[in-house]
């Protein structure tokens, strides 16, 4: 259907055929960003990936992404950073000794201190940059007027959330700049040596240094991008990890049924061992569907928003350059037309089925399609699946105060991502 956002003309898609005429069939047409003013305000003027318009600049951002941070032989590269984190995270959890465990706030220090080893080579230190960060992707994913009713941006700015914006960017660009002020100032001090053999040890820093660096495409990494890359990997692996997991154990914990065949499929699989290693994963299939059917119910980037450049026709229709699309993945996600029982957790639809993360599937966009397909497929699928299969492997899960496993709060909150509206409090008792 075609809305008017004041004078915005505004395309919403919530077909699963209508999504693959825009994201395949006209990609290049439809694939540029419309201008969001709290994401732009927090990710330098919109510099880095995400929220940028298509163009050559994001081409070659995006490039240096999937192809120098994020790809399949990077991500493998750190799983002894991701091994050892969920080590930590279980022998903290065994500690729990019956108290009432915020899962949210676990899964979001776990992944955001894998992501920070990853990109920057250490944890974050101290309560202010971890309170910080937080109050960045709150105001992130908080709903904000202006990013879908442009002509009301004004509404944003009375309510306080431009002013927060604005100090939070500063604030934001303050560490970033330390840290990668610090990372030259060591690198100058160090023979530098370029031997290739080393290279898989670097994290996301060294790497974008090394690309300003040695320059050979004729693109110039300046300074600012170089931060806003390291920060959309940060904030990227840091809320998605944690709201999918909190989901998927939401989900699990309200059907028992698929909680005892996921520890049969996981306890069988580890036979004896103490821990699950990624080595394992793979014996798992039954695992990997509840991460799938979880990320389909609970598409977590429920409205992906692009810009059309150019005139298309779609379906018959004619779409002026210049309108704003919102691809309604929620929506393809629950299709009745595309799903059998569509609100129903059933992870058996994905096992013996061909869906899997590529985008190809229109009725399934959880990571998007086309050129603007997430860069971070690899690096979540791993990270999921390690802590998943651990935390249940090793943990019986119940509700606490009584509350009984049907009756657990599964409303959404409305905002950039799909996030659960209450916390996630749960007991911990160990199974061996
Ligand atoms: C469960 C985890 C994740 C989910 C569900 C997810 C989902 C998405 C979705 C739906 C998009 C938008 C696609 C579109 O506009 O068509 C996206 C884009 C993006 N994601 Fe992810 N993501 C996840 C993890 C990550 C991670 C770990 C990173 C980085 C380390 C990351 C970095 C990005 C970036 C940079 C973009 C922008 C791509 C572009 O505009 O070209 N994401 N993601």
């Amino acid at each position: 259907m075609l809305l008017h956002f004041g004078s915005v003309p505004t395309l919403v898609v919530s077909t699963a055929k209508a999504a693959q005429e825009i994201m395949k069939t006209h990609d290049a047409s439809t694939c540029s960003k419309p201008n969001l003013p709290i994401p732009n305000i927090l990710f330098y003027n919109c510099k880095g990936v995400a929220f940028s318009p298509y163009g050559e600049r994001w081409r070659q951002l995006k490039s240096i992404m999937v192809l120098k941070l994020l790809s399949n032989t990077r991500v493998k590269s750190y799983q002894k950073v991701r091994e050892d984190e969920v080590v930590r995270m279980i022998h903290m959890l065994g500690e729990s000794h019956g108290a009432t465990i915020d899962m949210g706030s676990v899964f979001s220090s776990v992944a955001n201190n894998i992501i920070c080893r990853v990109a920057i080579g250490k944890k974050l230190d101290g309560v202010k940059h971890i309170t910080m960060l937080r109050k960045f992707m709150e105001l992130l994913v908080l709903f904000s007027v202006g990013n879908f009713f442009p002509w009301l941006s004004w509404v944003d700015r009375i309510v306080g959330s431009v002013g927060r914006a604005e100090k939070l960017a500063k604030e934001v660009d303050e560490f970033l700049e330390g840290i990668v002020e610090e990372r030259i100032n060591k690198n100058k001090g160090e023979d530098e040596d370029d031997d290739e053999s080393d290279k898989l040890g670097e994290d996301f820093l060294d790497i974008l240094l090394d690309v300003q660096k040695n320059n050979t495409t004729g693109f110039t990494l300046d300074r600012d991008s170089l931060k806003v890359i390291l920060l959309e990997a940060i904030i990227g692996g840091t809320h998605t990890t944690n709201t999918s997991l909190e989901w998927a154990i939401s989900e699990i914990i309200r059907n028992p049924r698929v909680m005892k065949k996921l520890q049969k499929e996981i306890t069988e699989a580890t036979q004896g061992r103490s821990m699950i290693f990624e080595e394992d994963l793979d014996k798992m299939p039954y695992l990997k569907a509840v991460i799938k059917e979880s990320l389909r119910l609970h598409t977590l980037a429920p409205l992906l928003p692009r810009k059309t450049t150019q005139d298309i026709t779609l379906m018959g229709y004619n779409i002026a350059a210049g309108t704003q699309v919102i691809i309604n993945a929620w929506a393809i996600g629950r299709d009745p037309n595309s799903w059998d029982e569509p609100n129903d957790f059933r992870p058996e639809r994905f096992l013996n089925s061909t869906m899997n993360y590529q985008g190809l599937q229109y009725e399934w966009l959880t990571f998007g399609s086309g050129r603007r397909m997430c860069p971070g497929i690899q690096f979540s699928a791993a990270l999921l699946e390690l802590l998943l299969a651990n935390i249940i492997y090793k943990f019986d899960i119940t509700l606490p105060n009584g509350i009984k496993n049907e009756d657990l709060d599964m409303s959404e909150t409305n905002g950039i991502t799909t996030d659960k509206k209450s916390r996630l409090l749960v007991l911990l008792s160990p199974r061996f």
